[in-house]
C-alpha cells in the first residue's frame, strides 16, 4: 500500500514538474479537485482526443461529431433524470467530520477483499510455477472461492438497496461489515443521505428575470437534443452514430486522486442509434471495439478488464466499464451504456417534439434505442501518463526515469540537439527544427551536455533525439536516439520526417487495432 501511495505521489509530482499538470489557481493555494493542464498535458490531452476522435469520426463513416454548448435549456435536466437522481449517497463520520460516498467507502472494502484474492493468486503461482493455472485456481480453491463469494454478495445487496433507494439498508451493510473511518478509525456513522451533484448557476441580469440553469454533467444531453438536427441535416441512415468530446461538470464528494475524479473534467462519448431489439448485439459491438481501441496503445491486455454492473443507472438496461489498472488498484476508465430509448422518449415527452426516425426497409417509425460509449479524457491521461511513467535501471549500473508514452501520443515527437554549441552546429539544428515543425511538435535544445539532455527528453516523454554532430555537416547526417530501446543510428537529414512520420502516425498505429 505504502509503495503505491509512493508511487502516485511520484506520478502526481512528475507532472507537475514536467509540464504536465498543476492545481487550478495553484498561487491561491489551489481549488480543490480542478486541474491545470500546462504546457506538454495540453498537448497530450490534445493528442489523445484526436486518437479518439480519429477512430471515432474519421473511421467510421456512419459517425459524425458535434460540439453543443455546456448550458442547455434546463428543462434538458428534468427529461435526463438528473434532477431527480443525479445523486451520491453520503455518509458523515461523527468523530472526524469527515463526508463519504456510502458505496465507495462499501466499495473500498470489496477492493480489500479482491487484493486478497490477488495475493492468494501470486502465492499459488509462485508454488506451481509453470503448471499455474490461473481459472482453475479461481474456480476451485476453497478460500478464493469464498472471498469471490463474499465480494459477489456484498455488490448485489448494495446494488438492491440503492436501487430501491434503501438508504437505511447502505447504512446497515456498512455497519455490519464493520467499516471504519479512514481519518477517526471510529464507527460512528450518520445516516446516509442523497446530495444532487450538479453545479447551478443562473441565466439573465437580475434576480426577478433570471433563469436557473445548470453546468452539464454529461456531454450526452447535448447529442440526444440534436439528434434529429443530425440524422436531417447528414441524412443519417440507422445505425449511426453521432460523438462529442467537451467539458462537464460535477459536484464531487469524494473528490481525490488528482486528475481521477474532478469537478470540472472532459469527456468523450458517442451515442449510436439503433433499431428498438439490436441493443445485445450493438452493445457487444463496442464492448469490444472499444478494448481495441485501448489495446491499440500498446501498454498491455493485463491492464484492462470489464466490469459488468449489477447496479443499472435509471436509464440503462445493461451496462459495462473497462476498467484500468491505476496506481491506486483497478478502476473505471470509460463506461459502455445499453440506453434503451430512455433518453430519446423523455426529451419527446418534455419538448413535445417527435425524435423519431422513419425506417424506410421496415416502413415504420420508431425512437431509436443508443448504445454509449463513454471515457474520461482526464483519466485517460491519468492512464497513460501513469502507466508511461519509469524508473529503469541500466546495463551500466546507472539509472533514468523515463515517461514511455506511446509515441502517437507524445508531445513533443523530436528534440533536436547540436553537440556543442558553436562550430555551426546550432545552426545546421535550427534549420531541421524549421522543417520538421511543420508536421511536428519538435523542440530545440541546447542547454547542457548531451547526456543530462538525453535524460530530460527521456523524462519528458520525447521519443526521439536528434542530435547534430560535426559530421552532420559534412554529409547532413544527425544521430537519432529512441527514447525507448536508446539505441542510435545514423540517419540522413532528408530522411528525418519519414523515419518520425512512421513511429508516431495516427494511421500506423490504429491500423494495428484492426479497428
Ligand atoms: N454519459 C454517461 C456518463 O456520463 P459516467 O459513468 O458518469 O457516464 C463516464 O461517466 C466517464 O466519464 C467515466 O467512465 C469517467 O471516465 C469519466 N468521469 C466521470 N466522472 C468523472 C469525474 N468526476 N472526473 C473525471 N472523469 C470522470
Amino acid at each position: 500500500m505504502a509503495k503505491q501511495e509512493d508511487d502516485f505521489k511520484k506520478v502526481i509530482s512528475h507532472a507537475k514538474e514536467y509540464g504536465y499538470v498543476t492545481q487550478s489557481s495553484e498561487i491561491y493555494d489551489g481549488l480543490s479537485a480542478v486541474y491545470d493542464y500546462t504546457q506538454n498535458g495540453a498537448e497530450l490531452k490534445k493528442n489523445i482526443k484526436e486518437y479518439w476522435w480519429q477512430a471515432m469520426v474519421q473511421l467510421n463513416e456512419n459517425i459524425v461529431g458535434i460540439d453543443a454548448a455546456i448550458f442547455m435549456h434546463p428543462t434538458t435536466w428534468k427529461a435526463s433524470g438528473h434532477i431527480d437522481a443525479f445523486n451520491d449517497p453520503l455518509i458523515d463520520n461523527k468523530d472526524s467530520k469527515k463526508r463519504y460516498r456510502a458505496d465507495v467507502l462499501i466499495e473500498d472494502y470489496v477492493g480489500k477483499i479482491e487484493k486478497k484474492i490477488e495475493k492468494e493468486v501470486e502465492k499459488a503461482a509462485k508454488r506451481f510455477g509453470e503448471a499455474f493455472d490461473k481459472g482453475q485456481f479461481l474456480s476451485t480453491n476453497p478460500r478464493v472461492v469464498k472471498y469471490q463469494e463474499q465480494a459477489r454478495e456484498i455488490l448485489k445487496r448494495m446494488g438492491r438497496s440503492l436501487e430501491a433507494e434503501d438508504l437505511a439498508d447502505v447504512k446497515a451493510l456498512i455497519e455490519e461489515l464493520e467499516i471504519t473511518c479512514p481519518v477517526s478509525g471510529s464507527r460512528n456513522w450518520t445516516d446516509v443521505k442523497q446530495f444532487n451533484l450538479m453545479f447551478g448557476t443562473r441565466l439573465g441580469a437580475t434576480a426577478e428575470s433570471s433563469m436557473e440553469l445548470f453546468l452539464r454533467p454529461e456531454t450526452a444531453q447535448g447529442i440526444f437534443v440534436n439528434f434529429s438536427n443530425v440524422q436531417k441535416s447528414g441524412r443519417m441512415k440507422i445505425p449511426f452514430g453521432i460523438a462529442q468530446v467537451g467539458k462537464a461538470f460535477r459536484n464531487e464528494i469524494v473528490a481525490r486522486q488528482f486528475i481521477f475524479r474532478m469537478r470540472e473534467f472532459e469527456q468523450m462519448e458517442m451515442q449510436f442509434f439503433i433499431r428498438p431489439g439490436e441493443q445485445k448485439k450493438w452493445y457487444e459491438h463496442w464492448k469490444e471495439a472499444r478494448m481495441k481501441w485501448h489495446l491499440s496503445l500498446g501498454m498491455g491486455e493485463e491492464l484492462y478488464r470489464f466490469h459488468d454492473h449489477e447496479k443499472l443507472a435509471h436509464y440503462a438496461d445493461a451496462a459495462s466499464d473497462i476498467e484500468f489498472r491505476f496506481p491506486f488498484g483497478f478502476k473505471e476508465l470509460e463506461g459502455i451504456h445499453s440506453r434503451t430509448d430512455f433518453d430519446l422518449s423523455s426529451h419527446e415527452k418534455f419538448s413535445g417534439k417527435k425524435l423519431q426516425y422513419f425506417d424506410p426497409e421496415l416502413g415504420t417509425h420508431y425512437v431509436p434505442y443508443v448504445i454509449e460509449t463513454s471515457i474520461g479524457l482526464d483519466r485517460m491521461f491519468l492512464a497513460v501518463f501513469s502507466n508511461a511513467l519509469r524508473d529503469e535501471e541500466l546495463e551500466d549500473g546507472s539509472s533514468r526515469t523515463v515517461l514511455k508514452l506511446p509515441a502517437v501520443l507524445a508531445p513533443i515527437k523530436a528534440a533536436v540537439l547540436p553537440l556543442v554549441k558553436k562550430d555551426g552546429l546550432p545552426e545546421l539544428a535550427h534549420d531541421i527544427v524549421a522543417d520538421l515543425k511543420w508536421d511536428f511538435m519538435v523542440q530545440y535544445d541546447e542547454k547542457d551536455a548531451i547526456g543530462r539532455r538525453y535524460r530530460r527528453q527521456d523524462a519528458a516523454g520525447t521519443p526521439f533525439c536528434i542530435t547534430v554532430d560535426h559530421q552532420s555537416l559534412e554529409d547532413r547526417t544527425v544521430t537519432l536516439r529512441s527514447r525507448d530501446s536508446m539505441e542510435q543510428k545514423r540517419v540522413p537529414v532528408a530522411e528525418l520526417k519519414e523515419v518520425i512520420q512512421q513511429a508516431v502516425s495516427y494511421r500506423h498505429w490504429l491500423q494495428k487495432s484492426g479497428l
